[in-house]
């Protein structure tokens, strides 16, 4: 198994070019699914999450051509999906317990072809997260729902039908679930309580492109009117506002500066905000978003993680490495996620000084992180680990990289290129 070592102390400078969004691209590519026409989706990233979800819609009878890199301005992988004929309206366990999100083909196979068996899915280590809303909101649409054997059985024969569904939590997954079976059934369909991510909005731009009568994307209010079928588009994926959130916590951490090329200010705004109370410089640039760590620590400063415009979750592992070095306590509350505190104990093994209580850790920052050898069960935690290295005297060495190729593209490189002492050790 691959690991990461790295040498701290240096900090980080130049230029990162950010990738398109992860949670933009995968239900995306699940949208290919309710038309029998090709969607072509540019500025892909190329992660091993991406990788699984195609998988699963190659099973599902979708023919996926890849187009290599795109030229000029554009970067990242294009790949063009054409679900002429659904194979197969059933999710094997085998691919669903890989990836939480292939909870997103329920939706499109639903609305397209009145039936869909999808595994009950696994996913990251973090917390229990359960998909009833997104079979309740099925049922909202008229779908009859079954759990046998691990599998959700969902079938509307006649089609679905549209129809308020209030959500009583905030959820992005089924509210991107319900917003694509909503697109084909018939009537109008109101979400209530629908999340605002900008994963959300490109979705709907996206499907709007391909016939879709959609308003309202953004707010807590979509209201989608039903057509009878869907045509192709070609739809380029939104930047990562998760990877542009760590990277300006790298450059935060080490007391650098660079500018992340491609990155949105709007979609990180939540964060910038929290970095320039802790003493953090965040500008934007003609091609970008510049960051830059003022003299001196950085201060602690309080953070509770919310639905988008809030404090990203998927961000909340990176900051708590960032003000594990600060002057000052930071108190961290994790608000969306059970159990999204599997970084600190090995935040503490490099010398931090947490306490989780409940919901919340208190973080005592500490004027230097040390070294170690130390490991993590998700993307986001996993990166935190790599951000306490960059700071940390000595040498730390990150094991379970495959956590990381989960969501971070080229992150080694990518960290290398601005002066990081940062290499891939590859196991056997
Ligand atoms: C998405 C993101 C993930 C991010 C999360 C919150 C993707 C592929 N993943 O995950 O990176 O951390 O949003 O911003 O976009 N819940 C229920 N029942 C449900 C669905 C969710 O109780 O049916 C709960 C979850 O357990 C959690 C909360 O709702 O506590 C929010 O989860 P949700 O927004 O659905 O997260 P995902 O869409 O899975």
């Amino acid at each position: 198994m691959d690991r990461i070592r790295i040498r701290g102390g240096k900090p980080i400078d130049g230029r990162i070019v950010i990738g398109g969004a992860k949670n933009a691209a995968l239900p995306l590519l699940t949208a290919s699914l309710l038309t029998d026409e090709t969607l072509v989706l540019t500025n892909l990233p190329r992660l091993a999450d991406i990788t699984t979800l195609t998988h699963l819609l190659v099973q599902h009878g979708v023919s996926v051509t890849m187009n290599g890199a795109e030229a000029g301005e554009e970067r990242g992988h294009v790949l063009e999906l054409s679900a002429r004929r659904i194979a197969s309206t059933t999710a094997p366990y085998d691919l669903v317990r890989k990836m939480r999100a292939s909870i997103l083909v329920l939706g499109p196979l639903l609305a397209r072809c009145g039936e869909a068996r999808v595994s009950l899915p696994g996913g990251c280590a973090i917390g229990p997260r359960p998909v009833d809303l997104h079979l309740k909101g099925m049922e909202r649409l008229g779908a009859t729902v079954e759990l046998r054997q691990g599998y959700i059985h969902a079938s509307a024969p006649k089609g679905l039908v549209g129809s308020e569904v209030v959500f009583p939590i905030v959820s992005v997954g089924a509210t991107e679930n319900l917003m694509m079976a909503a697109t084909l059934a018939e009537g109008e369909t109101t979400l209530v309580n629908a999340a605002r991510e900008p994963e959300i909005v490109d979705l709907a731009r996206c499907l709007a492109a391909m016939g879709a009568e959609i308003d309202g994307a953004g707010s807590d209010r979509i209201r989608i009117r039903g057509v009878k079928r869907l045509r192709g588009t070609r739809h380029r994926v939104i930047p990562d506002r998760i990877e542009t959130g760590t990277y300006m916590m790298a450059a935060a951490i080490t007391g650098g500066a660079v500018e992340l090329l491609g990155a949105e200010h709007e979609a990180v705004a939540a964060v910038a905000r929290a970095l320039e109370g802790a003493g953090v410089e965040v500008s934007e640039t003609p091609r970008g978003i510049h960051v830059r760590r003022r003299n001196g620590r950085l201060t602690g400063v309080d953070v509770m993680t919310e639905p988008f415009p809030g404090f990203p979750t998927d961000l909340q592992a990176q900051m708590m490495a960032a003000m594990a070095t600060a002057d000052g306590a930071a108190m961290i509350t994790e608000t969306i996620f059970e159990n999204r505190f599997m970084h600190v104990p090995e935040l503490c093994r490099m010398g931090a000084n947490i306490n989780v209580h409940g919901a919340s850790a208190m973080v005592r920052g500490v004027p230097k992180l040390t070294g170690a050898p130390v490991m993590a069960t998700d993307p986001r935690a996993s990166v935190s680990l790599v951000l306490a290295g960059l700071a940390a005297e000595g040498e730390t060495v990150v094991n379970r990289v495959y956590h990381l190729d989960r969501g971070y593209e080229q992150l080694e490189e990518k960290l290398a290129a601005c002066g990081a002492d940062i290499e891939r050790l590859v196991g056997d």
